[in-house]
């Protein structure tokens, strides 16, 4: 109380300078001023140690040293403030302040002098009547919530590492292996994607979720559609393969990104692992290659190309024309089916583009379907409306009477097969026309080949509906008694009542029973006439 008196006197004499002063810089930068603070010793308070307080003090006092600060202390427990001048060049209750140089008077706990005690300290004018008292817990959280995750984070630094060592060794190796440069792209888990299975057979996922891309070099332009080009193309094969060759040869479907629709159905129908089938065409992977704006589908390569090519080449034996044309049907028929040879339940796909250009040659001479751009998942929940918006699709020269007048029975998915059965006909009818056993065999020619190169819908329609007319069939063919046969199946699966036509599973039989047909020796031919280039 002592100090109280003399300040008050001493504020009458000091005041006065004080504000004559303040607000004058030029001088405030030369005389360094006394401080101004609240000076109310203990006071009770109502503080509740959160937001701001003011500290009910109505005293100023100029403090009597020059280097004195503005000081409040807070107690918990006594639920007194406490305001004062004070140099902080002193211990205040035990303790150096070290906050002095603050504007603003931020309480801060003194746990080691009393847990219940706040003290801050600060330099402007009557700083210490507002006392900040920060959110507790969050101060508190901090360095509890940094402990507690400093294991994990030191944690997944090192796995972090680790993995990245791991891989840059893989690369590294990779590269002293093949003498690589730096490939546009790297392996990744390539192995993950396409390995083989115990059979040889490749096996894969329907889409390539890695970020890197697989390390593919396109060769040569093997074949141009409406929708995508198509590559051979080299697939690097992983490090970890022992004695396997460097790279696996494949082709690469290249969607342009305005026919991202036609990769997507095609990716969908390729993605249901139940279509594998060995006259199916075999599916790797899907990309999407953003930087160059494409996407792309990796499949198998088959150096024979499409039917129609080896058609317009060559010659074919009756054996050829058995393997080709049965191969085809049991296609077709897996494509179809709604049931795995093993009995598993299976969607069945209709093809809706089938014609020779869309059928490769195997290495063993049997077909292997291909383009799967306009199929459809015949799936139960599909209604009338979403079969009816699938419009009028494929190619107009192979498109059945019933499509081609747009007027196919949406009420029963069996009609989209029994179009597909019409358009397999045709190739059939194409097979048969190249086979020596049929006599006299003239140059390779497409169905309705009189017809211009694309023939259009209103075209075809006038053949094949008002007409009737259908790829010709003469009877020097039927001498052969195999071939005779091969046209009664031909000709029961271009019935015009869709109806009436033959499923793929019946022709698939009827191919089976012509294996057993003993020919005559007259009727047989020798087989080193043909499979030659014309
Ligand atoms: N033409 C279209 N697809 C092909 C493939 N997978 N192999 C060879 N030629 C093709």
């Amino acid at each position: 109380m002592e100090r109280l008196g003399f300040s008050v006197v001493w504020c009458g004499a000091i005041l006065f300078t004080s504000s004559l002063l303040s607000g004058h810089t030029g001088v405030q930068a030369v005389f360094k001023m006394h401080k101004l603070c609240r000076f109310c010793d203990f006071r009770p308070s109502t503080c509740n140690a959160t937001g701001i307080c003011l500290s009910n003090c109505t005293i100023n006092s100029i403090c009597e040293v020059q280097d004195e600060v503005c000081v409040a202390a807070w107690h918990r427990e006594n639920m007194t403030v406490e305001t004062v001048c004070h140099d902080p060049s002193l211990p205040f209750h035990g303790v150096m302040l070290d906050d002095y140089n603050n504007t603003k008077c931020v309480m801060k706990q003194y746990k080691a002098l009393d847990p219940h005690f706040y003290i801050c300290s600060c330099t402007t004018d009557e700083c210490n009547d507002e006392l900040i008292f920060t959110p507790r817990d969050v101060i508190q959280a901090v360095p509890i919530v940094l402990i507690a995750l400093l294991p994990v984070l030191v944690l997944a630094v090192l796995i972090i590492s680790v993995l990245y060592i791991y891989r840059m060794r893989a690369l590294h190796q990779l590269r002293a292996k093949h003498g690589h440069k730096g490939p546009a792209h790297s392996y990744s888990d390539t192995c993950t994607i396409i390995g083989r299975d115990d059979c040889g057979t490749t096996l894969t996922n329907s889409m390539n979720h890695n970020t890197e891309l697989l390390p593919i070099d396109l060769e040569i332009l093997v074949g141009k559609g409406r929708f995508a080009e198509v590559y051979r193309a080299r697939l690097e094969q992983r490090p970890c393969a022992t004695g396997r060759a460097p790279f696996q040869t494949v082709a690469v479907k290249i969607f342009p990104c305005e026919e991202y629709a036609s990769w997507k159905t095609e990716r969908s129908i390729f993605s249901d692992a139940e279509l594998r089938h060995e006259n199916v065409l075999h599916f790797l992977t899907a990309e999407e290659r953003m930087v160059e704006g494409q996407y792309w589908l990796v499949t198998a390569y088959h150096a024979r190309g499409n039917l129609q090519d080896y058609l317009r080449a060559r010659l074919l034996s009756w054996e050829h024309l058995l393997q080709l044309g049965s191969s085809l049907a049991r296609a077709l028929a897996h494509l179809h089916a709604d049931r795995t040879p093993c009995g598993r339940p299976k969607t069945a796909i209709v093809h809706r583009d089938l014609k020779s250009s869309n059928v490769l040659v195997k290495d063993d001479l049997t077909c292997c379907l291909c383009d799967f751009g306009l199929g459809l998942r015949l799936d139960s929940a599909l209604s009338v409306d979403e079969l009816a918006n699938s419009g009028q699709v494929g190619t107009a020269r192979y498109m059945a009477p019933e499509v081609l007048e747009s007027r196919i029975n949406l009420e029963n998915i069996e009609s989209f097969k029994q179009a597909d059965v019409y358009s397999m006909a045709l190739v059939l009818w194409e097979i048969t026309s190249r086979c020596t056993a049929i006599g006299d065999v003239k140059e390779y020619e497409p169905p309705f080949g009189k017809l211009q190169e694309n023939p259009c819908v209103e075209s075809m329609k006038d053949s094949v509906i008002r007409d009737r007319e259908r790829p010709d069939i003469p009877n020097s063919w039927c001498k052969h008694l195999g071939i005779k046969e091969v046209c009664m199946v031909i000709t029961e699966c271009w019935d015009q009542d869709p109806e009436a036509r033959l499923t793929a599973h019946c022709v698939i039989e009827r191919f089976n029973a012509l294996q057993h047909v003993d020919l005559s020796p007259e009727q047989k031919i020798p087989s080193d006439t043909v499979g030659d280039e014309k």
